[in-house]
């Protein structure tokens, strides 16, 4: 895959992994679009790397999406490259039943229904590419071995593996290519609304960016980063030890 000279929309670029690559694309040449909730991080994002495009969205919301559509084709009447990263992460005890589940639903419309709506959205102005661009999604390596207390979250993250592997085999023939992002616990981002203590098995957003233009360059379309290489198969290979290892 090129990875220079290209428009590349990153949803939830503002922090974290998103920013990180942001910061990679930018650096390598390419006009860098990316979009979030928050306009104070929007606005922190744009001074750190001046010449990013912030739009304010909620991909989460029909309009919002609709919006932010409207907006690519308008001010760059093209798209190369979408990047379906943002994502949130909650705890949810399904003992205390709806107590804990009110409020936190929007777990699946964010991590899953609103990649499902944008790569819909997007794919036909994609496809008009006449050499290549790409859809690449953020997973985790916990859509292919859940941790319990994230329930909801992993669903949506093995859900994202399964629909990037149907997107992969449906666009085959056409110059999109689909790509997912496998990242293990990441130290520097604001997914879980504290500080994560660097460790073994955790990695920075830069590495993780560092990951996928390499990737990327080498069409590598699962881009397994640090630890989850071989914790993605050693789920392959004994999914049930892989399970309890984790949770107990
Ligand atoms: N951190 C990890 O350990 C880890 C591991 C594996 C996979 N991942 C995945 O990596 C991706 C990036 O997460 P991160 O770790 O970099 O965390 P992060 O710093 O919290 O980044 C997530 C970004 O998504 C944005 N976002 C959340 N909901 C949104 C919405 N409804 N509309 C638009 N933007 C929204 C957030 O900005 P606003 O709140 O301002 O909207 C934020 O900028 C996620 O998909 C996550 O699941 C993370």
């Amino acid at each position: 895959m090129k990875l220079t000279g290209n428009v590349i929309l990153i949803t939830g670029g503002a922090t974290g992994i998103g920013f990180a690559l942001a910061e990679s694309f930018v650096r390598l040449g390419n006009e860098v679009i990316i979009c979030g909730r928050r306009k104070s991080k929007l606005d922190e994002a744009k001074k750190k790397l001046t010449n990013i495009h912030t739009i304010r969205c909620d991909i989460s919301k029909d309009q919002d999406r609709r919006l932010l559509y409207r907006r690519v084709i308008k001010n760059f009447k093209q798209l190369d490259i979408l990047v379906n990263n943002a994502g949130i992460q909650r705890q949810i005890d399904f003992k205390k039943g709806m107590t804990d589940l009110k409020g936190k639903d929007d777990e699946i419309v964010i991590n899953f229904k609103a990649q499902v709506q944008l790569a819909a959205q997007f794919i036909p102005l994609l496809i008009k590419n006449k050499d290549e661009a790409a859809i690449v999604n953020v997973s985790s390596g916990l859509a292919f071995v859940p941790l319990a207390i994230y329930p909801v979250y992993c669903a949506t993250k093995a859900a994202i593996h399964s629909f990037s592997m149907s997107l992969r085999h449906q666009l085959k023939d056409t110059p999109v290519k689909v790509f997912e992002v496998v990242p293990p616990m990441v130290h520097d981002t604001e997914l879980k609304g504290r500080p994560v203590q660097k460790s073994e098995i955790s990695v920075s957003a830069s590495e993780v960016a560092k990951a996928v233009t390499e990737g990327l360059k080498n069409n590598e379309y699962e881009i397994a980063v640090g630890t989850t290489k071989n914790w993605v198969a050693t789920a392959k290979r004994d999914f049930g030890q892989a399970f309890l290892n984790i949770n107990t």
